[in-house]
């Protein structure tokens, strides 16, 4: 008891309020009931027959009005007073009364009224596991970086247990993971310390927040626990590199591309957060040249083309992209872009060494140039094939593979094609084929392979006698096919004899122009053509010549007045023709004779009455010169007449002369003719005249005769020796000779009816005839062609062989003459 006293004595001096009265009843009462009873009990629960253990009669406390008094402010517990029964009048909640108090007392008394009694009464209120463990916080945030060591502890505010004892906290749970457990230490007040303790290195990039469920259990029965959520979050540290996703990145790109192509991406991670993982990339490793090639876009890692691809610059790339995080943390990867070629290179040739011209006596297989053709492509893109276009005299021949000669294939000559463009063709194997030409331009150079040739192997020349010395006779014109030099020509004549006097003593030629001139005046009636051959040279090495024949022709020009042979002109008193006076119409009184030294038109002669003492009697034959009576004469006619003939050439301007004929009419020719003359001309010399006129005539007769005879031999020996070639000066000498009558059946078959055919031709080529104009002139043997072919011809224009009338054997003699030029010895001659 004493202890029991003495212990409520403690509790009282706890409750400072209760203090007086404890000490009060402590002295005054002797005994104390106690009871225990547990918390939250329902109103009504019998705690104890209170009566009964006070060993007091039921009915003392029924009647002695018997209650219960509370010390505190709450009346816990009431009395049954029949039944003296101690019964819970309220619920009781230790820990509202007592809190964490471990031993809850609550004290009342028993007064009885009546008897003045008091009882002390404790009941010590047993706690109830009625309260479960509470964390202050629902949720607990832990930030833990991730690279914390192991080992480190995070301090967990603990739960609280409204409960005491053993119904207080008395275990920490946390759900099950590898980082973390629980670490609590009891600590001197009973109090648990809750720590959590990282057992294993946290990783950012694995777990960035846990979520542990913290559990506090209580010892009660049944247990009760509580709960809070630890929210672990783990903070991010730089422990991580960027990592490629690739270590070696290839790709293929195609030339072709341009800039901005993107030839690849490469990507780098981080597990790291923020600026930690913040990848910035930068080309390393990698030359200047290439990095101008390809940028490298440092947020998104694209490489892109940044300059024109060549495959041929490079076939392939090799650089290290670095990946770098905030942090500074890097890695490397390989790039590796492979240029795919295209065929975007023609080839390309390159004339190594090319000749300008080669000579046209080249022989086949003269190397002309030396070429290589490249193409920078590979592959089939870069296999080049060559060829010449068109078809030319040359070709290519490749000792090694991409070089070659350009080679001569067949003959050349210059005179037909000077120069070439020899176009080379080089053509890739690429899909579509590319190719370049090249052009190389040969001269065929001169070498002196033809002789000048002039434009006629003859020429006919003709000059007009009485020319001025120096006059131009004509020209030759001759061309020569090669060039420069070699065409470079030069005239000369060369030298013979004519009629003993050297060929230059007739003629010159200039050199350059070919116009050849005369040195002195011709005299056509001394001779009328000579050949001579001219010699064009080139100036090539070996020098060539050629020649040509010219045949000049002099011609004739009227320079020689009609020459009287009957009258005779110088004593014309003496001629006087005797006519009957019988005489009829048509009587022949006289014929006028008369020559003209010229020829043709020249020597044409016409005869004109130009003057009678009546001209009703007589008249003359235009061309035959017969003086013959128009009508018969009559009485009354006078017996002498004088009539003036004259005669006239038929040249421009003609020249004629003059005959005087005098006639006599006599009754009786026999008889009284000397009579007559006698009377006219008393003087005996008058007869004396008229018998030399008479020899006269009989000895030109006989001259004539003798002139034809000579001249038919003379035709007779040179067609006999036509085959000499120097019949032409025999010709000219033996002209001298019968130089009256040959000239006169010349002309008249060539000399001045040619003249009327005189032409001039312009040359053909203007250019090449320098500057002298030939002369075309259609010579003789165009006259024979006439001749043969028209008979007519010389018919109409025979008249003037009345004069003389040519007998047959003149007519050979005009044949043969013309037919000379056109004879084989002539042209070789
Ligand atoms: C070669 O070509 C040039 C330039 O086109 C041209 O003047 C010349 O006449 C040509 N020559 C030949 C022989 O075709
Ligand atoms: C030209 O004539 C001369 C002299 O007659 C002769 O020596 C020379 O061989 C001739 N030339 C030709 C090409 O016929």
């Amino acid at each position: 008891m004493g202890f029991l006293t003495l212990s409520t004595c403690v509790v009282a001096n706890i409750q400072a309020g209760y203090l007086l009265l404890f000490l009060l009843f402590c002295n005054k009462a002797d005994s104390t009931l106690r009871y225990s009873v547990r918390e939250e009990l329902a109103k009504g629960y019998v705690v104890s027959n209170i009566a009964n253990d006070l060993g007091l009669e039921p009915k003392i406390l029924t009647e002695g009005g018997a209650h219960i008094v509370s010390e505190g402010t709450k009346q816990y517990f009431q009395i049954n007073k029949n039944t003296g029964m101690l019964l819970i009048n309220e619920r009781i909640d230790r820990e509202q009364i007592c809190g964490e108090i471990p031993n809850c007392i609550l004290y009342f008394q028993l007064v009885v009224e009546n008897t003045l009694q008091l009882f002390r009464a404790e009941v010590e209120i047993l706690d109830v596991n009625d309260n479960p463990p509470i964390f202050p916080q629902k949720e607990i945030v832990i930030t833990i970086p991730e690279q914390t060591p192991p080992g480190t502890k995070f301090s967990i505010e603990r739960a609280q247990d409204l409960d005491v004892g053993s119904n207080t906290v008395q275990n920490y749970l946390v759900t099950v993971n590898e980082h973390f457990r629980l670490d609590v230490h009891t600590l001197n007040d009973q109090s648990k310390h809750v720590e959590l303790v990282l057992v294993k290195h946290l990783d950012y990039e694995k777990t960035r927040k846990m979520s542990l469920q913290l559990t506090a259990a209580d010892g009660g029965e049944p247990q009760r626990t509580g709960t809070a959520v630890v929210q672990i979050i783990v903070l991010d540290t730089n422990d991580n590199a960027p990592i490629f996703n690739q270590s070696v990145y290839k790709v293929k790109v195609f030339e072709q591309n341009g800039k901005n192509y993107v030839a690849l991406k490469v990507t780098a991670t981080d597990l790291d957060d923020g600026p930690n993982g913040d990848i910035t990339y930068a080309l390393s490793h990698i030359s200047d040249s290439f990095g101008r090639i390809f940028k490298l876009n440092n947020k998104t890692g694209e490489i892109t083309v940044a300059e024109a691809l060549d495959f041929e610059d490079a076939s392939v790339y090799q650089m290290e992209v670095q990946a770098r995080d905030g942090g500074g943390l890097t890695s490397f990867c390989k790039v590796v872009i492979e240029i795919v070629d295209v065929n975007d290179n023609p080839p390309e040739i390159f004339l190594t060494s090319v000749r300008s011209s080669v000579p046209e006596n080249a022989l086949p297989q003269t190397v002309v140039a030396l070429l290589n053709v490249k193409d920078r492509d590979s592959g089939g893109n870069g296999d080049i094939r060559c060829s010449i276009r068109g078809t030319q005299p040359f070709k290519l021949t490749s000792p090694f593979k991409n070089f070659y000669r350009l080679v001569t294939d067949g003959q050349l000559d210059r005179e037909k094609k000077s120069a070439y463009n020899i176009t080379i063709i080089a053509i890739d194997d690429g899909s579509p084929s590319l190719s370049s030409t090249a052009v190389i331009s040969l001269e065929i150079s001169d070498i002196n392979d033809n002789l000048p040739v002039f434009t006629k192997t003859s020429y006919a020349m003709y000059i007009t006698e009485n020319n001025n010395p120096g006059a131009l006779i004509g020209c030759v014109v001759a061309t020569d096919e090669d060039t420069s030099e070699n065409a470079l020509l030069f005239f000369s004549v060369i030298e013979k004899v004519i009629n003993g006097f050297p060929l230059s003593h007739f003629i010159t030629i200039n050199s350059h122009s070919g116009n050849i001139f005369a040195v002195r005046p011709f005299d056509y009636e001394q001779f009328k053509e000579f050949a001579f051959v001219v010699q064009a040279r080139d100036s090539g090495t070996p020098t060539l010549s050629s020649n040509a024949t010219i045949k000049l022709f002099i011609t004739d020009q009227n320079d020689n007045t009609p020459t009287l042979l009957h009258p005779s002109p110088n004593d014309s008193s003496f001629s006087a023709e005797i006519v009957p006076r019988n005489a009829e119409a048509g009587y022949v009184v006289s014929k006028v004779i008369a020559v003209d030294a010229d020829s043709g038109q020249n020597a044409w002669l016409s005869f004109h009455l130009l003057k009678t003492s009546d001209p009703s009697l007589f008249s003359v034959g235009v061309h035959t010169g017969e003086i013959t009576t128009v009508r018969g004469i009559t009485e009354k006619d006078n017996n002498r007449h004088t009539l003036i003939v004259i005669v006239k050439d038929n040249g421009q301007p003609s020249l004629s002369t003059t005959a005087t004929v005098k006639v006599v009419i006599t009754e009786n020719l026999s008889g009284s003719n000397l009579e007559i003359v006698e009377e006219e001309n008393p003087d005996e010399y008058d007869s004396h005249l008229t018998l030399y006129l008479i020899i006269s005539l009989a000895v030109v007769t006989v001259l004539f005769l003798v002139s034809v005879i000579i001249l038919l031999m003379f035709k007779a020996c040179r067609i006999k020796k036509s085959s000499h070639p120097n019949v032409l000066d025999q010709n000219l000498r033996s002209s001298n000779i019968v130089s009256f009558r040959t000239s006169y059946l010349d002309s008249l078959a060539r000399g001045n009816i040619h003249q009327g055919y005189l032409q001039e031709v312009p040359s053909q080529d203007p250019a090449k005839t320098s500057s002298c104009t030939e002369k075309e002139q259609v010579g003789p043997h165009s006259l024979l062609i006439d001749l043969n072919n028209k008979n007519e011809f010389l018919q109409d224009h025979q008249p003037a062989a009345n004069a003389i009338p040519p007998s047959h054997s003149s007519y050979q003699r005009v044949q043969a003459i013309l037919t000379r030029p056109m004879s084989t010895d002539w042209q070789e001659g």
